[in-house]
Order: C-alpha cells, then structure tokens, then sequence
C-alpha cells in the first residue's frame, strides 16, 4: 500500500555512526525522503546530503536522554509527515561487563534515559503521524539482550527490554492496517563504532557483520509497496535470513 503522503519522511535515530547511519544511507541512496537524528552530524553525512537530493535528506540534532529535548525535537516535526521510525540509537553503558551491583546511579540513568524513555516519548509523540500515513511502520533494532539474561550487561538489557515491551504495547494497541511494528533482533554482532570502542585494541572482528546487512532488511520493511513479513518480532541470521520470534502473547 502506498503512504498517503509519498514525500511523508521516515526517521531514523542514532543515524550518525553504526547501524542507524547504514540505513539512513542506504534509504537516502534508494531515494526515501530520511530525517537523521542524532547528537552529532558526521562530515560524511553532510557529503551524502550534497550528492544526493537535499530535499529528500534531512537531520536534526537529538539528545534522547533529554526527556525536554525529545519534546521539543517532536513538536519541531509538527509540520513535517513522517510515515516511518526506525529505532537505532543506543548508548550501551560504561565499558567492559560489570555486574548489578558495580553498576552506577549515572549508568542506570544515562543508558535508560536515551534507550527506552528517549525513544518512549518520541514514538508517542509522533504516532499520530505515523497513523496518518497509514501504515505507518516502526522498525526497532532490539538485541538479544531484550529477551535473554545479559550478564555483566544490565543497565543496555533493561533499557533494550523497556522499548521492546513498550512497543510490543503499541502494536497491540492498533490495527495493523494502522501500524505494522517490527523488532529485529540481530544474532551476531556487528562492526559498528559503538562495539569497537567497547573492545580491546587488536581484537578479532572477523566474524562480526558490516551494518549494511541489517541496511538490507530494513530497506525492505520501509518500502511503500510493503512488506510480505507480518509485523512482529524477527531474529535476523547472518545470512540475511529472518525468523519469526514466537513472543508470548497469553499466560
Ligand atoms: N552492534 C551490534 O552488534 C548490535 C547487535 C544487536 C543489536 N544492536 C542494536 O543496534 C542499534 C545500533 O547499534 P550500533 O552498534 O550501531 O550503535 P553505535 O555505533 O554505538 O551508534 C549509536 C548511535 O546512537 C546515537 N546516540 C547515542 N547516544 C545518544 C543520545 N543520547 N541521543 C541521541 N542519539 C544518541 C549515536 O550518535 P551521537 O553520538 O551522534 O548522538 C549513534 O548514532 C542499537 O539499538 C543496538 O542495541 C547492535
């Protein structure tokens, strides 16, 4: 189904490194009029909005652990259609695993802060946009670390497991005619500037995956024409392949 309005953006957090800004390039290179958002504007960014149309590449400073900033960044948009969001920005915590009770008041407030509550507001804000351009798609890069025990690692679990139990709220909330929510959740890890700076100098990124398979994908869940894949919770494969998570839905 086309979106009623074909200029209508899709938004895409964290889009200055890692994940986000693969799917905001590989969006913008397939003609998708994209609103990065961010705290910093990468110089290769400004390239990508030079050479390819302006109008269809847009950004916009976000610091999503500002609860005030997130309002503000949502009514700033209140003249622009927004038919997507896709969910990438994370701020994964103080480096090296530490247990619960190494973890700091800072850390809690920090991680959860951008994760979950940054992204909790911003997607309430602008679902009614969303709904205005029936369907509307939300796309989550979750984690494993969502739906798993993450040692070593609670401050990002709790944050990560907080948006998806958020949005799977949302999607049980309206009709997929409305709104089609998908969580991803990568089974492998990928090179991103986030996991490097996290890891030891000279460790072995052989068998981490670029960002642009997980570009891939969401490509295609973003496309007018539709997806073929029902809305839901999927584990991406290396391969590219998906597989439908079956989350609980009763008791
Ligand atoms: N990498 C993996 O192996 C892996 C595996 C499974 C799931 N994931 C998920 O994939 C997503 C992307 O991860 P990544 O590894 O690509 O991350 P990354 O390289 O660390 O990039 C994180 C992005 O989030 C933005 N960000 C951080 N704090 C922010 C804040 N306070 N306000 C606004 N933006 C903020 C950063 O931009 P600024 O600093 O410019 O603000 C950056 O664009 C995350 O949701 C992560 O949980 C990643």
């Amino acid at each position: 189904m086309a979106p009623a309005d074909p200029t209508a953006r899709v938004l895409v957090t964290g889009a200055s490194q890692g994940i986000g800004r693969a799917i905001l390039l590989a969006l913008a290179r397939d003609g998708h009029s994209v609103l990065g958002v961010s705290r910093t504007k990468p110089d290769e960014l400004a390239n990508a909005a030079q050479s390819s149309d302006s109008d269809l590449f847009a950004w916009k400073l976000l610091d999503l652990s500002k609860a005030a900033d997130v309002e503000r960044c949502a009514s700033s948009l209140e003249s622009t259609a927004i038919r997507a969001l896709v969910l990438c920005a994370v701020d994964y915590g103080a480096n090296g695993r530490h247990e619960v009770s190494a973890t700091s008041a800072q850390e809690w407030q920090q991680v959860i802060a951008t994760n979950c509550i940054g992204h909790c507001i911003l997607v309430s804000r602008l679902l009614p946009k969303l709904i205005a351009n029936a369907p509307g798609i939300i796309v989550n890069i979750s984690s494993d670390v969502a739906v798993l025990p993450a040692t070593g690692r609670a401050a990002y679990a709790a944050s990560k497991a907080g948006l998806h139990a958020m949005l799977r709220a949302v999607a049980a909330e309206n009709p997929v005619e409305s709104l089609r929510v998908y969580q991803l959740i990568p089974t492998f890890q990928l090179i991103t500037h986030g996991l490097r700076r996290r890891r030891p100098e000279g460790f072995d990124f052989s068998s981490y995956v670029e960002p642009d398979l997980v570009a891939q994908i969401v490509r295609q869940f973003v496309s007018p024409s539709g997806s073929s894949k029902a809305p839901g919770t999927y584990l991406v494969r290396r391969d590219g392949r998906l597989d439908e998570y079956p989350e609980i839905h009763k008791l």
